[in-house]
């Protein structure tokens, strides 16, 4: 397994900011992801390799953290919170909305690969209820239509 030069660069500066090879973990991870879209079998026996870990401490690490996947997924993650203060304020009206708008539900990818679609829990900014992140972009404040011009900004991005 192969990674590109900017990642070599990073994970080898990563190693001299951490006491412990094994702490460098998350952001390898996020890092890898980042750049290959999700975490593969390969990329995750690589990481462990590299960081004195098994597979198996590797996928455990995974499989706490919501923004990492092992599945492939949309370019653009929709993540939808209908945690409590987004509940109050239209958050699951808006997931539906996002579910009718994309044609997919939870976890799903639409069928060109541009967007997949999560619910998820609190994502930090319920000051500014109802909220979205899309890959690292936080959404505060949206209506229906709001969520409507963010996902168009999305789908005429520049590729
Ligand atoms: S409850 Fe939605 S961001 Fe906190």
């Amino acid at each position: 397994m192969r990674f590109s030069d900017q990642f070599e660069a990073r994970f080898a500066v990563m190693l001299t900011h951490y006491p412990t090879k094994r702490s460098v973990l998350v952001p390898t991870l996020l890092y890898a992801q980042d750049e290959i879209g999700f975490l593969s079998d390969e990329a995750i026996a690589e990481i462990a390799a590299r960081l004195d870990l098994t597979d198996l401490e590797v996928r455990n690490v995974i499989s706490y953290y919501s923004m990492l996947t092992t599945k492939p997924r949309g370019k653009y993650n929709v993540q939808v919170c209908t945690n409590i203060a987004c509940m109050l304020r239209g958050g699951e009206e808006l997931l539906e909305h996002c579910e009718q708008k994309l044609g997919i539900g939870h976890k799903g990818t639409t069928r060109d690969g541009l967007f997949s679609l999560e619910e998820v829990e609190c994502i930090g900014a319920c000051s500014w209820a109802p909220a979205a992140q899309v890959n690292y972009d936080f959404h505060e404040n949206l209506t229906l239509e709001k969520m409507d011009s963010v996902l168009d900004e999305y789908r005429t991005k520049p590729q």
